[in-house]
C-alpha cells in the first residue's frame, strides 16, 4: 500500500460496557456474569482506532459528553494518533453508552444510548468540510442521526472522494441518501433491516443485495461473518472467502473490516484484496476481549493476509 492515506470517519464515540453470560436475562433477573470490560468504543471509536492503526491519516468527527466518559475519547486519540479536532463536547449532554453482553461464544449483542450524540446534525458535520475535503475516504455509520451520516456522503460526493458508508445499526434509508454512497457494507441482518425486513428472515442474501444495490449504490459489500464477504457491483457478485479464527468476542468485527476497506481503498489497492484485507482485519477484531484491544495493526493484517490469500 502508499504510504498515509487520509480517512475522515463521521461517527459515533461510545464508551463500552461490556459482560459475558451464560445467556441473556429476562426482565425482572440479575445474573451473574464474568469478563467485565470498560473502555472506549463505539462504532465510530473502532473504525478511527482501526484506520489509524492501518497507519492512515486519520480524522474523527464525534459528538462527547460533558462528562467524565468524554476524556476515554481523548485519550483515545492521544493513543492512537487521531486527529482530536473533530471530538466535539456537547455542552449538559452525557457520552453514549454502549451496553454490550457475550455469549460464551464470543457473540455480542448491544445496546447504545446516543446521548450527545444525537446533536450531530448537518451542520455540525458541515464544520468539518475541510478533513473532508482533505481525505481519500469519507466514513461515516449510523449509528448518529442519518442526518449527520448523509451530510458527511454528500460532502465527500462533492470533494470528489470515496465515500463508504457502514450501516450499522439499520434503517430504511431513502435513495438520495444511498445514491451519494460509492460503497455500503451492511451484515446480513442489517441488509434485511435495510429493505424493512425482520432482521433474521429467511430470503436469500444475494436476492436482497441485489434489491439493495438497485436503490442506487454503486458497491455493495455484504458482510457474512464466517462465511466471509459478498461483493456486487457493475462486475456481478464475487464471494470473498473468510479467514476463521478461535472467537473470543466479536464486538468490533465489523468496524475492524470497514477501518481496513477504507484504508486499503484510500491506497489504491484493488478491490477483491481490499476485501480481503478487511475480512483480516475483522478476524483479528476476534480474538481479544474489547472492541479496541483487539483491534489489529497493519503489518499484523498484512501478514494474515499472506498466509490465507497471498
Ligand atoms: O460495533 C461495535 C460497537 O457498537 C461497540 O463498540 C459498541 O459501542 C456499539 O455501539
Amino acid at each position: 500500500m502508499n504510504d498515509k492515506p487520509t480517512v475522515t470517519v463521521v461517527g459515533s464515540f461510545c464508551v463500552d460496557i461490556l459482560i459475558r453470560a451464560d445467556r441473556l436475562p429476562i426482565w425482572g433477573e440479575t445474573l451473574l456474569g464474568r469478563d467485565f470490560y470498560l473502555g472506549p468504543g463505539g462504532k465510530g471509536g473502532n473504525q478511527a482506532a482501526g484506520v489509524a492503526r492501518m497507519g492512515a491519516r486519520t480524522h474523527f468527527v464525534t459528538a462527547v459528553g460533558e462528562d467524565h466518559f468524554a476524556q476515554l475519547a481523548l485519550d483515545l486519540a492521544k493513543a492512537e494518533g487521531i486527529d482530536r479536532e473533530g471530538i466535539c463536547v456537547m455542552p449538559g449532554a452525557k457520552t453514549s453508552v454502549g451496553f454490550g453482553l457475550l455469549d460464551p461464544a464470543g457473540r455480542s449483542a448491544c445496546i447504545t444510548d446516543l446521548a450527545a450524540l444525537s446533536r450531530m446534525n448537518a451542520a455540525f458535520v458541515d464544520r468539518f468540510e475541510p478533513q473532508i475535503a482533505a481525505s481519500d475516504v469519507v466514513l461515516t455509520m449510523l449509528e448518529n442521526p442519518v442526518e449527520a451520516a448523509a451530510q458527511a456522503m454528500q460532502l465527500g460526493r462533492k470533494h470528489g472522494k470515496l465515500t463508504i458508508l457502514n450501516p450499522a445499526p439499520a434503517v430504511v434509508l431513502p435513495g438520495e441518501v444511498l445514491r451519494d454512497c460509492d460503497i455500503v457494507t451492511p451484515n446480513e441482518s442489517e441488509l434485511r433491516v435495510m429493505l424493512g425486513l425482520s432482521p433474521d428472515s429467511k430470503e436469500d442474501d444475494a436476492e436482497l443485495a441485489r434489491k439493495v444495490r438497485s436503490r442506487g449504490v454503486n458497491t455493495l459489500i455484504v458482510t457474512l461473518g464466517e462465511r466471509g464477504a459478498m461483493i456486487l457491483n457493475d462486475e456481478g457478485q464475487q464471494h470473498v472467502p473468510p479467514v476463521r479464527v478461535e472467537v473470543i468476542d466479536s464486538t468490533g468485527a465489523g468496524d475492524a473490516f470497514n477501518a481496513a476497506l477504507a484504508v486499503a481503498l484510500a491506497a489504491k489497492t484493488p478491490l477483491t484484496t481490499a476485501v480481503q484485507l478487511a475480512n483480516c482485519a475483522g478476524a483479528i477484531a476476534c480474538t481479544k476481549l474489547g472492541s479496541i484491544p483487539a483491534m489489529g495493526r497493519r503489518d499484523e493484517i498484512e501478514a494474515m493476509w499472506k498466509k490465507y490469500y497471498g
